[in-house]
């Protein structure tokens, strides 16, 4: 099971400071499990990995074989929770050069998460004349960048496999009865899943709106499920030896000590599309009523070479999180050079997980003499049931430190307000006042 180590936090923040936050966790724990805080209508995600629908996942595994047999192209169209976690796993899990790899499942590409045509244009082309899909998912139905691009791949599935043919190959993911796309799936006869009413976008990933397209990637979708019910039972006791408890204590005493941006750190490439599943399920659950630790995230070793020097010397604004992975899936080992004209000659005959690994704790250590606190989340493996452990721990340590932070965890008011003016630029119909009003400032 997963695991926490707080030693290099704690010259920044005592056992007794740490300590000094179990009565806010354990209200905000109280206020998850009795549904009695803000936004307690979107707590689904609490009990999903055991209460799920069976029979949904059994129709997202036929959906997912069906796509896998009838396309070469799968396109996910979503934008924010509706496609973040979906692209997190499969790059974590199969490889950030998924497309690229030769392999018996579709290529898959992610669309509608914003509003480039030359990135729509370029999928368009990856696509050329191979049979794909659609998987459209929105679970207001109604968001913009999603909808618009639905309507460029529709037209497009349209064009080569007529009305019917299309419809065959669109799978909507969406409320269960209301919204645009509920009501467009309906009248076309789409093949529909369900984003429950009690399950909000970022907190999604372990509902259709993740499982679909992770299926047709050839993951195991239930060991996925196994990981994250683990964690579950696991992150149930109280008190800071659960991780999940000591990561939100940690964190919230930090900010009260001015460490305002917490970085999420990997040594290992695949992911960083998981630090941006991370990024919105942080930033979007606490980043608002003037509050909040704003959440960045860093690859390394890479970004020591452009960010580090920040890190190691910037504004002393930061804390870090680290996620190390105990195994790599495979081994390279430095070879041997008899002229050893590099002078590396002292790695010769390591494994690169081993040169990883020191490099991982010289850095961690190097931050803290710095001034960066680091937190350490340990995953024992790269795995569907390591990496469901790791989605349900960040998300239940987010209910916990949002409730702690005395913010509400599951709305998210500020993200309407790019979409009013841009409506109102675009001379959508009833804003007419803020176009007139926006005009006069530009
Ligand atoms: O977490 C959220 O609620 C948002 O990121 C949404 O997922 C995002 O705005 C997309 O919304 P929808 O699924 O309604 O298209």
């Amino acid at each position: 099971m997963l695991t926490i180590n707080l030693s290099n936090a704690k010259s920044f923040v005592s056992d007794e400071e740490l300590a000094s936050y179990l009565p806010k966790l354990e209200d905000a724990d109280r206020k998850l499990r009795e549904g009695s805080g803000k936004g307690s209508d979107f707590l689904g995600w609490l009990t999903l990995p055991e209460q799920y629908d069976r029979e949904e996942l059994t129709r997202i595994k036929a959906a997912a074989k069906k796509i896998q047999s009838d396309s070469k192209v799968l396109v996910v169209i979503g934008i924010g929770g509706s496609y973040l976690g979906a692209r997190a796993v499969i790059e974590f899990l199969r490889s950030p050069q998924y497309n690229l790899l030769p392999k018996d499942t579709p290529e898959i590409y992610f669309a509608g998460n914003n509003l480039n045509a030359d990135a729509a244009n370029e999928i368009i082309t990856l696509i050329g004349d191979r049979d794909f899909s659609v998987n459209v998912i929105s679970k207001s139905g109604t968001t913009t960048e999603p909808a618009v691009l639905f309507r460029v791949f529709r037209e497009l599935l349209v064009k080569r496999y007529g009305e019917k043919g299309a419809a065959s190959r669109i799978y909507a993911t969406t409320d269960k009865a209301r919204g645009a796309l509920k009501t467009l799936a309906t009248a076309e006869g789409y093949e529909s899943f369900v984003i429950p009413d009690n399950i909000g976008g970022r907190y999604s990933v372990l509902t259709a709106v993740g499982l679909l397209p992770i299926a047709v990637a050839g993951i195991d979708v239930d060991a996925l499920m196994d990981g994250a019910h683990g964690a579950m039972e696991a992150f149930k006791e109280k008190g800071l030896d659960n991780p999940a408890w000591a990561y939100a204590a940690c964190r919230n005493a930090l900010l009260a000590k001015g460490k305002r941006i917490e970085l999420l750190a990997c040594y290992d490439p695949a992911f960083r599309f998981m630090a941006e599943w991370w990024k919105q399920l942080y930033g979007e659950s606490e980043g608002k009523d003037g509050t909040g630790i704003f959440p960045a995230s860093v690859d390394l070793t890479a970004d020591l070479h452009s960010m580090g020097q920040y890190i190691q010397d910037g504004a002393r604004c930061l804390m870090e999180t680290v996620v190390h992975i105990g195994r790599s899936n495979t081994r390279l080992r430095v070879p041997d050079d008899a002229q050893n004209l590099d002078g590396l000659n002292f790695l010769s005959g390591k494994d690169l997980l081993e040169v990883n690994e020191q490099a991982f704790r010289g850095t961690i250590l190097a931050h803290v003499d710095g001034g960066v606190p680091n937190m350490v989340v340990n995953l024992e493996e790269k795995t569907e049931k390591a990496l469901g452990e790791m989605i349900y721990f960040f998300e239940y340590a987010c209910g916990l430190s949002g409730y702690v932070l005395g913010v509400n965890p599951f709305d998210q008011p500020g993200v309407e307000a790019y979409k009013k003016n841009m409506f109102a630029l675009l001379g959508k119909p009833g804003y007419e006042d803020r176009a007139r009003e926006l005009a006069a400032r530009l």
